[in-house]
């Protein structure tokens, strides 16, 4: 659905120059941004594309730096994402009209600055439930969509119902239905769209908890600390519960910087895990539909002993080898760099042993815009 434009831009509009960045991106990578500006209301997104288009400038935009490596300055604007907002609307105020009617379901509307865990946190105060799971997950509400956040079981895909577009080629905003995102495993059409920049989510949550606990650790966590039986199980304790394992697992990017898993999970065919199996049994894979496994990336790259590597400033975290951090908090430039040498001796290492070519998951940068491993 396509919108009005009745935001015009403000032509005395400016963007800040030269303007530091570590402190924007959670590997705390050094970078500066020729342009900079924030975006607060919808009308400084008008401006800010109005000014990019008058002066041919380059673009990104920023969310909570938890998904992106930097590997330069960056020669255009950078356009930090902080709309804010969290609106419950009713079935007749979506753009898309609900497929099921569900008297349990709310529809709450957020902005895409708003910050995913406090999100999650509030939505749990208010008896809204759905995201439980997703806990803790670093970012904005913004990301949530482009790669469809998912964790312990659960995935974005579960409780979107809408999306609200810019188009940043056209300057028009259009509101897209779930369906239409195209969300799959850490994938979405943003990822191939882009000048989409998503403005606003709607989730759709239940005032009917539904306890999902049977990933990995969760209900051995529950049962050691809780303790009581599964159907009396809350939504807080889940949260509390995912808090607790990812605590464990994954370092706090402000301790040691880091943008969470560096690679996905890959899928293969049931015959293609089978032949590592053969050699390698305690392989850890999860069946998928469609003959397909999933297969755990971190566990592939344990086996080869990466696990807690660290050389330049660079390393594997100890606790989680699909997590790669930055060791030294240096001023050194090539940092970014490192750290994709890093991941390319990793998806070489995995493929001479597995056969598997491992695909990054957080989105690359260099001073022009977005860049793919393979250019390195
Ligand atoms: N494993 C190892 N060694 C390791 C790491 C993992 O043997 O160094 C094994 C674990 O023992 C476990 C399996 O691999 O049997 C899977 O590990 P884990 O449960 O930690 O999850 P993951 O598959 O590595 C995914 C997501 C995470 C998400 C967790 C929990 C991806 C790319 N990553 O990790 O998401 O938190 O599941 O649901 O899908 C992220 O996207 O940034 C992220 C952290």
């Amino acid at each position: 659905m396509e919108l009005t434009l009745n935001n015009p831009a403000d032509t005395d509009w400016a963007p800040q120059t030269k303007v530091d960045l570590q402190a924007f991106n959670t590997l705390s990578l050094p970078a500066q941004a020729a342009f900079y500006c924030q975006l607060q209301q919808i009308s400084d997104l008008f401006a800010a594309q109005q000014y990019c288009q008058a002066q041919e400038l380059n673009w990104m935009l920023l969310g909570g730096g938890s998904n992106v490596v930097l590997t330069d300055d960056f020669n255009g604007l950078v356009m930090h994402m902080q709309l804010s907002g969290k609106n419950w609307l009713t079935p007749e105020q979506l753009h898309h009209p609900p497929a099921v009617d569900d008297d349990n379901l709310v529809y709450l509307s957020v902005g895409a600055g708003e910050h995913w865990d406090e999100l999650v946190a509030w939505s749990l105060d208010q008896g809204a439930y759905g995201l439980q799971n997703l806990s803790l997950i670093p970012g904005l509400v913004g990301a949530a969509p482009i790669q469809n956040i998912g964790a312990y079981g659960v995935e974005l895909a579960h409780v979107l119902h809408e999306v609200m577009v810019f188009d940043f080629a056209t300057g028009k905003q259009f509101s897209l239905s779930a369906e239409q995102c195209e969300l799959a495993y850490r994938d979405s059409i943003f990822k191939r769209q882009s000048n989409w920049l998503v403005v606003n989510v709607t989730l759709a949550l239940s005032r009917k908890p539904q306890i999902q606990i049977d990933y990995g650790d969760i209900a051995a966590h529950l049962e050691a600390t809780v303790s009581i039986p599964s159907a009396q199980i809350t939504p807080q304790q889940v949260r509390d519960a995912v808090i607790a394992i990812r605590r464990q697992k994954l370092p706090d990017p402000a301790n040691i910087p880091n943008v969470g898993s560096f690679f996905k999970n890959p899928v293969v065919s049931i015959d293609k895990a089978e032949q590592i199996r053969s050699q390698w049994p305690q392989l850890v894979a999860y069946k998928q539909t469609n003959q397909q496994v999933k297969i755990a990336a971190g566990w592939l790259i344990d086996q080869l002993g990466w696990r807690g590597y660290n050389k330049a400033g660079v390393g594997v975290h100890k606790h989680q080898a699909l997590v790669l951090v930055q060791l030294a908090n240096s001023p050194n430039k090539s940092t970014g760099l490192e750290l994709l040498n890093l991941a390319q001796q990793i998806q070489a290492d995995v493929e001479r042993h597995f056969g598997i070519r491992l695909a990054v998951e957080p989105r690359l940068f260099a001073n022009t815009g977005e860049i793919s491993i393979d250019a390195i």
